[in-house]
Formats: structure tokens, sequence, C-alpha cells
């Protein structure tokens, strides 16, 4: 439960979740081992499949009366009804007043949906047609830079949603990508992030994508100014060159044309696009250069697979209603603070970072649509590495520690560079940790192996260690879109049963505000006023700075 005062005006609790609370205290601590015994079959029926993914949730301690209570929790909560909502463009992200449409993002052609008078499916197709044609110019060398050079470098500059979609994407699909080009992804105001990506580059040949919803983010738009700066310098400051070598995705032309890129160049999307699930619209512009046009489509494809699967399916096969509903489970039931995402497939190497601002931005959240306090623990801690790294790194605690981390398996049946016996070690590995977490050892195991008594305590793997597992066949651009769209409509589903605005991210604003004020007290050019340990740093910034320059 979250700390502070609690809203004396509480909504009236959900019947559904006092059934929970006494289902728990049934079988609660019940272990995998004896449900899996006492139910021989449930391997193969607490499963689900939908939109090329198949989702194995046998090995979570649940029952089939959990799940029952659990959708009937999502219905109580009315969840079929705001997903509704949601498609079909009410304004849901409360606090901002919006619609929430990233679902109209992939809505195949000739769809129309209209919200506020607009048919917002033709004008994302325009947009996608401006960007293939866009794309399609530069990877066949048509768009050239200031001096005539083909472009051949990419560099995204944008921070959140604006970052971590594109760049995930990118290292995701980068067998799919063109090899002949080099695409890098700057985001922290840190200059060594832009420094380091730059080393290498001929500016004539460089291409910049600024990517910002708002264009005013202050991280992207020191590192474009930079950016531009390193372009007009070796430009011989012939401003007519930021023409050739920058383009724009936003939703704000005017400070687009502010910063100095003509709004032809300028890529456009509308404020019912989220940051954090705006990989899809023209913020994917670098995916789409790098992969092209027609793979881009086939990932829209794919979110769209998700998102029919997801409006559609009934409740108890439905596979981000299942995720989402597993997740309340663990973080309200057994008080888990975290979940593990754990992919065994090298190319989704930023796929838990990606989450980490899709789950926890959106769900990080303490006050319902009604203005209370919420009543139970919201958003979980997300977290992973791809396998099999991180089964030689933190796996341990995961095994035989003392928190219960729920854990999202991730496999390809195939892979994409099919090199001996690789797959197979790795699928192994996967299955192989999903079984030792679920099962674990035994005293009695681990002593009928001869160990030496001293060693059997440690020896002991408790197990009942819940996780999913999710197979695909081999990791395409389609099955990239349903995966992220899994994801989002997850999170969209524990939102609805905890009453929270998972849209919205008010909690990022205090941060950038205090940091507007700290600036001109680092240079001097203010007094400190802050508490005494915020003037203390200041303070020992400013006298370490007079050092180093002396
Ligand atoms: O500060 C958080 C945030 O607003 C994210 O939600 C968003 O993805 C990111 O900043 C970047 O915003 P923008 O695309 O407007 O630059």
């Amino acid at each position: 439960m979250p700390d502070g005062p609690r809203s004396t005006s509480a909504p009236q609790e959900r019947a559904a979740l006092a059934a929970l609370r006494a289902h728990h205290e049934e079988i609660g601590t019940a272990h995998l081992r004896d449900l899996f015994a006492e139910d021989p079959d449930r391997g193969r029926r607490l499963t689900a499949e939908g939109a090329g993914l198949y989702l194995d949730y046998s090995k979570h301690r649940v029952t089939d009366t959990t799940i029952r209570l659990l959708v009937g929790l999502a219905e109580e909560a009315d969840l079929r009804a705001r997903v509704e909502a949601m498609f079909n463009g009410e304004k849901i992200n409360a606090t901002e007043g919006r619609s929430v449409l990233h679902t109209a993002l992939r809505r195949p052609r000739g769809d129309s949906l209209i919200v506020d008078g607009v048919d917002v499916v033709a004008e994302v197709h325009e947009v996608l047609d401006r960007m293939a044609s866009f794309a399609r110019s530069v990877r066949e060398g048509a768009w050239r830079g200031h001096t005539g050079q083909r472009i051949v470098n990419v560099v995204n500059i944008g921070i959140g949603g604006s970052d971590l979609g594109p760049a995930m994407a990118y290292e995701a699909l980068k067998h799919f990508s063109e090899r002949s080009m080099t695409f890098r992804f700057v985001s922290n105001v840190d200059a060594t992030d832009l420094t380091e990506a730059l080393l290498g580059l001929d500016p004539s040949e460089t291409l910049f994508i600024v990517s910002s919803k708002t264009f005013g983010t202050l991280e992207t738009l020191t590192n474009a100014r930079t950016a531009r700066e390193w372009l007009l310098a070796s430009a011989g400051g012939d401003q007519a060159a930021v023409a050739k070598h920058f383009v724009a995705v936003s939703t704000n032309a005017e400070k687009v044309a502010e910063f100095g890129i003509d709004p032809a160049n300028m890529f456009g999307f509308w404020d019912w696009v989220g940051g954090r699930y705006s990989m899809d619209s023209a913020i994917g512009l670098s995916t789409m250069v790098a992969i092209g046009p027609e793979r881009f489509e086939e990932m829209l494809a794919g979110f769209h697979d998700m998102d029919t699967h997801f409006r559609e399916t009934a409740l108890d096969r439905n596979l981000p209603v299942l995720t989402g509903l597993l997740g309340v489970w663990y973080r309200d039931f057994f008080g888990a603070q975290t979940v593990a995402v754990l992919p065994y497939e090298q190319y989704l190497k930023r796929f838990p970072a990606y989450l980490q601002q899709l789950t926890m931005e959106s769900n990080g959240k303490r006050t319902t649509l009604a203005g209370v306090e919420v009543q139970q623990d919201t958003g979980a801690i997300y977290w992973g590495e791809p396998g099999t790294n991180g089964q030689h790194s933190f796996y341990q605690l995961i095994h035989q520690g003392t928190t219960l981390i729920p854990c999202d398996f991730i496999g390809f049946c195939r892979s994409l560079n099919p090199v001996g016996d690789h797959q197979d070690l790795l699928i192994a590995n996967l299955l192989a940790q999903t079984e030792a977490l679920a099962f674990g050892k035994t005293r009695a195991e681990v002593e009928a192996e001869g160990t030496a008594p001293e060693l059997v305590p440690h020896r002991i793997f408790p197990g009942n260690r819940p996780s999913s597992t999710i197979l695909a066949r081999e990791l395409s651009p389609r099955i990239l879109g349903t995966l992220v769209a899994l994801y989002e409509h997850a999170v969209f589903t524990q939102g609805v049963i905890w009453e929270i605005d998972s849209f919205d991210q008010w909690g990022v604003e205090l941060g950038k505000a205090l940091a507007l004020r700290i600036l001109p007290e680092l240079s001097g050019d203010a007094e400190p006023a802050h508490d005494s340990s915020t003037n203390a740093l200041l303070e020992r910034v400013r006298s370490m700075r007079r050092e180093t320059a002396e």
C-alpha cells in the first residue's frame, strides 16, 4: 500500500476483491508441485493463443477458480465497456481531456473512425504514405544531403517514448534493416550521448530525425541544437543545409518551424497518441527508414492483430487480459513488487527498457480517476535482460531469494540466425528455467543426490516461483507488433481494474520544473534557495568546478 494520508472518501470496494481475498487465503500458499500433481492437464488447459502468440500461464499460482474470479473482477470493473470507449475515441485520458487512440494508428487502410468530426484513420494513412515516400527516397538514395551526398547515417534525437520505441524497434528488427546504413539514437542531455553517437559520422551523409511530440522537451531540443551546430560547422554555416539534414516528427508544427525545420519536412501525429504508445506513429520514422515501408506495414498489421484479439476474444482466453489480471493477482494479493521480463532473443535486448516506460509511466499512479487515493497497490516495477545472460547474473535471487518475482519468459521457436545448435540451447534454457522456478528441488531430492549434509540447505530450491511463457514462431516485424500491443493492452486492463488514468504522466513534471530553477544557481547567477541538502550539494558542485577550472 502506498504511504501517506488516506482519502476519507474512499470508494466502495468491489465485491470481486473480497471473493479474491478469500480465495487467496485458500490457495495463496498452495505449491505448483501440488497444483500440477492434482491436475495433470493444467499445462495444456491453462494456456491461451491469439495473434500468433501462445501463452502458457499454467506455471502461475492460480486455479480455474482464480481465473474465474479475476475475470469477474474485470467484468465488475466494466473492462469491456472501457475497451470500447478507448477504441471509439472517447476521452478516457480524463486528466488531460484526450482520446487514447494508438489503436487507430494500425487500423487498415479504408477503415474509418470519426472523432470530433475527423476521420482519424484517413489522417493516419495520409501520414504513413508521406513517411513511406520519404523512407523510400532516403533508402534508395534519391534524398541527398546538402552537398549531394547519399544519406547513409540516420540519427534519431528524442527521449522517453520518442526514443525508447524507435531504439527498441531498431534493435528488435535489425535483421530486416538496411545494412548499408547506420542508425543511432540519442536521448540523454548528457553530451556524451550525442558526442559518441556522432563519432565517425560524416555530416554530409547524416540525417537527423528530431522526434518530440511536444517539441518542447529540454533534452531533445538541446541535443538537436548541438547537432545543428555540428552540421553547420561542416557546411560553412550555410543554413540551407538544415533542410536536407533535419526532419521532425511532432504534433507541434509551430515549434518545429521555430527551430528552423521546414514544416514540409515534418511528419505529424496527434495529441491522442501518448508518447509511450507512439512507436507505430510517425515516431517510428527511423524504424521505417531502417526496415522499409513494407516491413513497417507488417509490424502495424501485428499490432492490429492483437488489437482485434483484445477487443473480440472472451476475457478468459484473452492474452492481454490474462496477462494484466495475473499482474493484479501478484501485486495486490501476494504483494509482489516487480515483474521480470526475460526475452530469450538477443534482438529484444531493449524490450525490457521499452516496457519500463510503457508499464511504469502508465500505471505508476496513486490517485483514482475519481480523484481519491487508491485502496490497493498499483503498477509493479518492470525490469529484465535477455536470457541466457540474466541466468548468470540475477536469476539466483529469483530462484532462491526471499522476494517473489513473477517472470515473463518470451521465446521464439526459430532463430533468425540459425547457426549450429544455438537455438536449441537457448530454448532448452528457457524451458529449464520455468521448470526450475515452478518445481524447485526438494530436500529429499537434494539428499538423494548424495549431497554433503551441510550443503543440503543451500542446494534446496523452494520452487513455487510463477512465470508466464510466451512463444512465437520467430521474431518478425508482425510478431513484434503483436508483442508490444499485448503489453499495451495488459497495462490498460490493469489501469481499468485500479481505476487510474494510465495515459497521463504528471509525476515527471516536478523534477523538470526544479531542474530549470536549479540551472542558474549552478553557474552562480542565482542564490541557491532550497533545503539544506540541495543547497550544500549545489555549493559543493560549484566549488568542485572552481577547483577543476584552476
Ligand atoms: O517526461 C515524460 C515524457 O513526457 C514522456 O511521456 C514522453 O515520452 C517524453 O517525455 C518525451 O516527450 P516529447 O516526445 O514531447 O519530447
